[in-house]
C-alpha cells in the first residue's frame, strides 16, 4: 500500500480525462459518448473484460490479479451530468448549454480510470476487480438497475464500494460512518375531498384547505410525538394545491411530500402514522383522504467489516487523522444504497476543497482531489484482497 505520492504521477493524465467529460456533459442513461471514452481508455490499459451496455449505458470491466484466487470486489463510480446551466469562467466549461457535471461525476469516472490504469498495470492483488461505470445516478434508478440486470451475480461480486466527493471538506481528507450514512427516500401523496360550496357560507361546506392546513402541523406531531426522540424522521410537505379564486371553497386539497429515515422501522412507522393522522384530522371534520406512499431509495447501510476495510485504507494513503470514521449520518438519499443492499460493502466522502456545494451552477470537482481518489481505490483493493 502506498501514499498518496505514488499516485501524483496519474494526476495529469486524470485531469485531462476529467476535464474532457467535465466539458462534454451526458443525462441519465443517454451516456454514449461518456461510456465510449470510458470504453476506449479501459482498452487501451490493457484490459480486455469489458462490458459495456448494462442499463443501457453502464459498463463493467475485470481486471484479475496477479495474486492468485480470490473474490472479486465491486468498484463504482457514477457517470451521469445535471440540467443545469454551468455559471464558470473554467477553459474547461461544459460545451452543452444546460448541461453540467455540477455533482462531480465527471471526477469520480477519471478517478476510477485512473485506479483502473494503475491496478492494470500492478495487479498486485488476488482475485478480481470489477470496475462498474453506472448511469442515472441523479435521477435515483441506474444503481438499481445494474443490479436488476443482474450484475452482482454476473461477475460474482462479493463486496462493493463508493464514493463520493464532498465539498467543504479539505482536499486529502476521507469520512464515513458505520451504519446508516444516508437515508430512505419516500414520497406521499393526501388529496383531502371535501364538499365545495360559496366562500361566504363556511357552514354549508366541509373545506378542505383549513383541514389540509391542520393535517400539515399534525404531520410534525408525528415526528415530535410518535417518534423516539433520539432517532431521526423527517417529513416535508412540498406541494400544497388547492382552490381557483377568491370566493369558492374547493372539493379538494392536493398535498404531498417527501419522508427520510435511517431506520427501517421508522419507515414502516412514517407510512402508517402519516396516513393515521391524516385519516383522523380529515374524519373529524366530515372530509374523506386518498393517500399514495411510495418507498424509493433505501437507507444506504454502510457494513462493519468493509467500513473497516475503507478506513484502513484511507488512512495508509493520507494517515490516521485526515479520515473521521464517524461522521453523522445525513438526511439526503444515495442511490448506491441500492448496490449496499444487494451487497455489503462502504461508501466514502473524499474532500473536494472550498467549491461551490454539489447541484450548484459554479460546482467543479477539484482536480487536485484526483489523486487521492485514485490512490483510495488503489488502497482498497490491495486491503481487501491482499496478496
Ligand atoms: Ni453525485
Amino acid at each position: 500500500m502506498q501514499s498518496v505520492e505514488a499516485f501524483q504521477d496519474l494526476q495529469g493524465e486524470a485531469t485531462e480525462w476529467r476535464r474532457y467529460l467535465h466539458q462534454h456533459p451526458e443525462l441519465g442513461y443517454q451516456l454514449q459518448n461518456t461510456a465510449m471514452f470510458v470504453t476506449e481508455k479501459l482498452a487501451s490499459f490493457g484490459i480486455n473484460h469489458i462490458e459495456t451496455g448494462i442499463a443501457e449505458t453502464g459498463i463493467v470491466a475485470l481486471i484479475q490479479g496477479e495474486g492468485g484466487d480470490g473474490p472479486t470486489i465491486g468498484l463504482r463510480a457514477d457517470m451521469d451530468a445535471l440540467p443545469i446551466l454551468e455559471d464558470s469562467k473554467k477553459p474547461w466549461l461544459s460545451t452543452i448549454p444546460g448541461k453540467m457535471h455540477a455533482c462531480g461525476h465527471d471526477g469520480h469516472t477519471a478517478m476510477l480510470l485512473g485506479a483502473a490504469k494503475y491496478l492494470s498495470s500492478t495487479r498486485n492483488f488476488k482475485g478480481s476487480v470489477a470496475l462498474i461505470f453506472q448511469p442515472a445516478e441523479e435521477d435515483g434508478r441506474g444503481a438499481q438497475r445494474m443490479v436488476l440486470e443482474g450484475i452482482m451475480e454476473r461477475f460474482d461480486i462479493s463486496q462493493v464500494f463508493g464514493v463520493h466527493n464532498s465539498p467543504g471538506m479539505e482536499i486529502g481528507t476521507f469520512a464515513l460512518c458505520e451504519g446508516p450514512m444516508s437515508a430512505a427516500l419516500d414520497e406521499f401523496d393526501i388529496i383531502v375531498k371535501g364538499r365545495g360550496g360559496h366562500a361566504a357560507y363556511p357552514h354549508r361546506t366541509i373545506d378542505p384547505i383549513v383541514i389540509a392546513a391542520q393535517i400539515i402541523v399534525g404531520l410534525q406531531a408525528v415526528v415530535s410525538r410518535n417518534t423516539d426522540p433520539t432517532e431521526s424522521l423527517v417529513i416535508t410537505v412540498t406541494k400544497l394545491n388547492a382552490g381557483t379564486a377568491y370566493n369558492i371553497i374547493p372539493e379538494h386539497a392536493e398535498l404531498a411530500g417527501t419522508v427520510r429515515t435511517l431506520l427501517p422501522s421508522l419507515r414502516d412507522l412514517a407510512e402508517c402514522q402519516i396516513e393515521a393522522c391524516a385519516q383522523g384530522i380529515a374524519r373529524g371534520f366530515g372530509a374523506e383522504i386518498e393517500f399514495k406512499y411510495r418507498r424509493l431509495e433505501p437507507i444506504m447501510f454502510n457494513h462493519t467489516v468493509e467500513t473497516n476495510l475503507a478506513v484502513k485504507a484511507a488512512r495508509s494513503l493520507v494517515g490516521l487523522a485526515a479520515v473521521d470514521d464517524k461522521i453523522k449520518p445525513g438526511m439526503g438519499s444515495e442511490d448506491f444504497a441500492y448496490m449496499l443492499e444487494a451487497r455489503p460493502g462502504a461508501y466514502i466522502y473524499l474532500g473536494n476543497g472550498p467549491t461551490a456545494p454539489v447541484h450548484h451552477p459554479a460546482f467543479d470537482f477539484n482536480d487536485e482531489a484526483l489523486p487521492y481518489g485514485i490512490g483510495y481505490w488503489v488502497n482498497l483493493v490491495e486491503t481487501a484482497l491482499a496478496v
